[in-house]
């Protein structure tokens, strides 16, 4: 048994709101230590990652700030959507912006932990939340499911146990197919999708299913509504498919503007302002550069990589079927180290690591190294193919990026690890482990 199912086998407190069906999500770990700590706590994420659903699973009351009753309450007794056995969730809270700084002072008054959790997406309310709440409301990043959490990997590559050195050896998996890999890259961790028919599964994704209908809502609607941007949806389209075809690089602004143009190239500001548009309704993340003191003379590079925040959205972007990615390695190879590094990004929340890219000018890439907030570190590089020679390149350049950085940085390491699509887990004799994505857990 796995930490999920045990954990979905313990049932929670019967006076949450948790619903029927309710699959453990990693970020439960974060959310608990917050409502410890502070006393609200606030989710954010893309639209449809599950935000909702868990803040239920910790809530004991709540009030839909997007219903109409709720609304009228505003206008009229604002205290009593606060009232109600805490933690209390406030969903869809940016329906009323005002509610931030209620929450705030009764955070004050009360000086008790865990009082109210916030739910909701980018708004033009994001300008309060940044700059106050410090110290009484925690922010936390929601993402949707990793293979860990959709059940497809079954977690037995612990990252926690990689950074305290005493990973075990990982179950080898001779029951998932590289196929199997490619659908849950074009399905996406969307929690709706999760234990669908194979059929349901095949119609959210691709350009005409859900998943279509979610870029095309984020293009034409999310972006105006949440951040207030003027935009021409069109072009916005055309930004995103440039973004999808340069996923997981460190693409330029003035690169992704003339490969958006079409027949005229996007002005730069034009690109810079959608970038961060689609990055404040959480579609676009980036993969800051990691910074180390290098031993060598080599100097580092220092733009981020673009992600989506699920390779889905890149693969619905693309045209990409299952059956057309099985044909194209460069486009399937790009969208799988996406994958890695969604999974990578939601399984380090729990044990308090970010994840970063590595590269130097003189061409030497990680494809992610995940730091702990005490400095140790991780190299890793996604490798579509376990085969042989793949493996032996990939550890090649761990090694080397070893030896590069500097003295102190090396104490830190805690694990060099090539992550595959499919195949066999295990320890090479030179210490570099190899796991397939399908066992990756926290
Ligand atoms: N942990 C989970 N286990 C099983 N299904 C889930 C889980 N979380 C979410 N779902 C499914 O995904 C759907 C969307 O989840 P939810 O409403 O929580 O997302 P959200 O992030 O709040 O979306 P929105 O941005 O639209 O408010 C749910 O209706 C449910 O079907
Ligand atoms: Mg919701």
């Amino acid at each position: 048994m796995n930490d999920a199912e045990s954990l979905a086998t313990k049932s929670p407190p019967s006076d949450r709101l948790t619903m029927p069906g309710y699959r453990p999500r990693v970020i439960e770990t974060q959310i608990a230590q917050a409502l410890a700590r502070v006393g609200a706590v606030l989710i954010d994420g893309a639209r449809a990652c599950g935000k909702t659903w868990t803040a239920r699973h910790f809530a004991r009351s709540e009030a839909r700030i997007d219903d109409p009753a709720s609304q009228l309450l505003i206008e009229t007794a604002p205290e009593s959507l606060l009232a109600g056995a805490s933690p209390r969730l406030l969903d869809e809270w940016q329906m009323a912006p005002s509610l931030w700084n209620r929450v705030r002072r009764a955070c004050d008054d009360r000086s008790q932990p865990g009082q109210f959790i916030l739910t909701g997406s980018a708004s033009p309310s994001d300008e309060i939340t940044r700059h106050s709440g410090m110290g009484r409301i925690a922010r936390i990043r929601m993402r949707p499911m990793s293979l860990y959490e959709s059940g497809l990997s079954d977690g037995s590559a612990s990252l926690r146990s990689m950074f305290d050195g005493d990973a075990a050896a990982a179950v080898p998996r001779d029951d998932v197919s590289l196929v199997n890999v490619v659908e849950a890259i074009c399905v996406g961790g969307w929690p709706v999708n999760v234990g669908d028919s194979a059929d349901a599964r095949g119609e959210a994704s691709g350009v005409g299913g859900a998943i279509g209908d979610y870029i095309n809502e984020a293009a034409r609607v999310e972006v105006a509504e949440a951040v207030g941007v003027r935009h021409q949806p069109e072009a916005l389209m055309r930004l995103m498919r440039s973004v999808a075809r340069n996923v997981a690089t460190e693409a330029r602004l003035t690169g992704l503007a003339a490969d958006a143009g079409g027949d005229s190239a996007l002005a730069s500001a034009t690109v810079r302002s959608y970038l961060s548009a689609l990055e404040r309704i959480f579609v676009v993340e980036r993969q800051p550069a990691w910074s180390v003191e290098l031993r060598s003379r080599a100097s580092l590079r220092k733009s981020p990589k673009l992600h989506f925040v699920d390779p889905s959205l890149a693969a619905s972007l693309l045209r990409a079927t299952p059956t057309r990615l099985m044909a194209d390695t460069p486009a399937l190879g790009s969208l799988f180290e996406s994958l890695v590094v969604r999974d990578l990004r939601i399984l380090s929340q729990g044990i308090g690591a970010d994840v970063y890219h590595y590269r130097d000018n003189v061409g030497l890439e990680a494809d992610a190294v995940i730091e702990r907030r005490d400095g140790a570190w991780i190299g890793v590089q996604a490798k579509l193919s376990p085969g042989r020679s793949a493996v032996d390149a990939a550890a090649a350049s761990l090694l080397r990026l070893r030896d590069k950085v500097a003295r102190r940085r090396n104490t830190d390491l805690a694990a060099l690890l090539v992550v595959t699509s499919t195949g066999a887990a295990y320890r090479r004799t030179d210490g570099v482990i190899v796991t397939p994505v399908t066992s990756l857990g926290p």
